[in-house]
This record gives structure tokens, C-alpha cells and sequence, in this order.
């Protein structure tokens, strides 16, 4: 059968999803593999047993396809995959348990506390904000414990931006993290299955005048991005390494973007690190693979034969 790419689905990153499928499709086809793209709905099943596809590639963002709900299916259905299997997609998707294991594998990630809405509702947004900013400081950054492309994600460099910054955060979830805000360059580093094992691409480095949010991600707009980011050589391999350390810590699989910002002293913190990194036109890992002298097509023809073989 072809390789089916499941794109869309429903969550916050649909349009996201979207737009990434119809491009990895492209560039699949190009590469002269058969492909066919399915939007994710009910029949899902009942699509798989009539297609019969040699492989999945579940090119679908947010909690529908990064959770590790659709990684069980595919599992139990018993088709080749690409990407990241359930458990491990279930722990990287959760951000505060990611941390934790980053933490535990000795790499830095900005200090944090979860919260729960019940709690922020019953103990009030002022007491909940003084017994935070006692133990992080101020500036904050409030987001989804799960969640993707920045929706529900707010800085809060203002005790009175606090409220707002949780209400926000608590429609796209019922648990906050919130983290000490981090000043740096920030990057993400792709991994990939490459032709020599994994192998990270270079930096994107990430400049914004404002916020780095879903506007900013989706839109050519007020975003900069370098690639290579503009780091010295050092630098450059020690977000390279941190990346590909994360991504056998958390025991992800064929590719993977990690999230990082390098604070003053050149010290490298995971903010996050992503399952299914974007790959429409605007992402970052298309954009690092062009830098690297990878074609697309080239490189997904790659990724769909490690994770055949
Ligand atoms: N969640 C979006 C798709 C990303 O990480 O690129
Ligand atoms: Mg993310």
C-alpha cells in the first residue's frame, strides 16, 4: 500500500497540521513515493484496514496527535510509523514530565511550577501570584502544561499581567506550568535520522520584536530567523549535543525539534521538545534542513526508509 499521511484532525494546531501535511506529501511525491493524505476523523480505522498502507507518518500537531493517543492506535492497528511511539509521546507531550527527565539526564531547564485551575481559582490569583514570584522571580512565562504553538503561552513581566496570563493559559487546559523566564538567544535544534544515524541540523535562530506566538510562527511578519544561528562554533555544538541528548532521553524517534535558549553565560535550557515538529513553509526543521544542503524530498524519502528498515 502507499504511505499515508494523516494530517488535520482536530485540535488547536488543525490549520498547522494542515498546512505540514500537504507539504511533506509534496515533497514525498516528488521523491517518487506513493502517497495518499488522510484527514483524521472517525473512520480512521475502517481507512486503514481498506488502504493497507506499508507506512504511517502522523504529520498532526497538538494533543490529537502528539499525546500518544493516536501512537496507541497505530500500535494496536500494527502499521510501520514514523515518529515517536506512544509512551514516549505520551511523556515528551506533557512538559513538566519532560522536564523532570531532562533534569534527571543533566540538562538544564528553566525552574517551574505546575498549577492546577482548581487550585488558582480556590486560592485566588493574588496569593497564588506572591508564593510564585517568591520562589521563581519575576519575569514569568505562563503556558498549557500540554499544548502547541505557543497558544495559551504568555510572558508575564508584570504581577498585574498575571491573571489574564493564567485565565488564557486555563482555556486551553486545566493545568498551568510556569516558569522562570530565561534571557537569551533563543534556537531550536532539528534531529533527524540521517544517512550517518541521528544527526542534529544547524541552529534556527529566532529573533522577535514582539512575541514569538502563533501569528509570528505562521505569518511573514515581525519574526528574524538565522540559519545557522549566528553562535560560535562552540555554541553551535553545545545546542547540537543538548538536542540530540534530549532526543535519546526522552527516547524520541526519526526526527524531533528541541526548543533552547542560551542564557548569558552560554549555558543552553530546554524550554521544550517537540514530537512533531512543524513542517509547513514557515517552520523551523524545513527551514534548518535547507541550511544543512538537504532537500525535502530527499530527506522525508530518508526518514520513511529508516523507519521501514
Ligand atoms: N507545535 C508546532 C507545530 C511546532 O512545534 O512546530
Ligand atoms: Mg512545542
Amino acid at each position: 500500500g502507499p504511505v499515508v499521511i494523516l494530517a488535520g484532525g482536530l485540535s488547536h494546531e488543525r490549520d498547522v497540521s494542515v498546512r505540514s501535511g500537504r507539504r511533506v506529501a509534496d515533497a514525498l511525491r516528488e521523491a517518487g513515493v506513493e502517497v495518499q493524505v488522510h484527514d483524521v476523523d472517525a473512520d480512521l480505522l475502517r481507512f486503514l484496514r481498506e488502504t493497507e498502507p506499508a507506512l504511517v507518518w502522523p504529520v498532526l500537531h497538538g494533543a490529537s496527535g502528539e499525546d500518544g493517543s493516536l501512537q496507541d492506535v497505530l500500535a494496536l492497528v500494527g502499521v510501520p510509523t514514523v515518529g515517536t511511539g506512544p509512551r514516549r509521546s505520551r511523556q515528551a507531550w506533557s512538559k513538566p514530565v519532560a522536564k523532570a527527565e531532562l533534569l534527571q539526564g543533566g540538562i538544564s531547564t528553566p525552574d517551574y511550577v505546575t498549577l492546577p485551575q482548581a487550585l488558582f481559582r480556590d486560592l485566588g490569583a493574588q496569593t497564588i501570584l506572591d508564593m510564585i514570584v517568591e520562589r521563581l522571580g519575576l519575569p514569568l512565562v505562563v503556558k498549557p502544561v500540554q499544548g502547541g504553538s505557543a497558544l495559551g503561552v504568555t510572558r508575564v513581566d508584570e504581577a498585574s499581567q498575571f491573571p489574564r496570563a493564567m485565565v488564557d493559559c486555563f482555556s486551553y487546559g486545566d493545568t498551568a506550568l510556569i516558569e522562570r523566564a530565561v534571557d537569551g538567544i533563543e534556537v531550536a535544534v532539528s534531529v533527524i535520522d540521517g544517512p550517518d544515524g541521528l544527526e542534529a541540523l544547524p541552529a534556527v535562530e529566532i529573533v522577535t520584536s514582539g512575541s514569538y506566538d502563533y501569528d509570528a510562527r505562521y505569518n511573514p511578519g515581525p519574526v528574524e530567523y538565522f540559519t545557522p544561528a549566528r553562535l560560535d562554533a562552540e555554541a553551535s555544538a553545545r545546542v547540537a549535543d543538548v538536542a540530540l541528548r534530549a532526543h535519546e532521553i526522552l527516547g524520541l524517534k526519526h526526527l524531533s525539534r528541541t526548543d533552547i535558549i542560551l542564557d548569558a553565560e552560554g549555558t543552553p535550557h530546554v524550554l521544550e521538545v517537540n514530537v512533531s515538529p512543524g513542517l509547513t513553509e514557515t517552520s523551523l526543521l524545513p527551514q534548518a534542513a535547507a541550511a544543512a544542503g538537504y532537500e525535502l524530498p530527499t530527506l522525508y524519502r530518508r526518514i520513511v526508509e529508516h523507519a521501514l528498515a
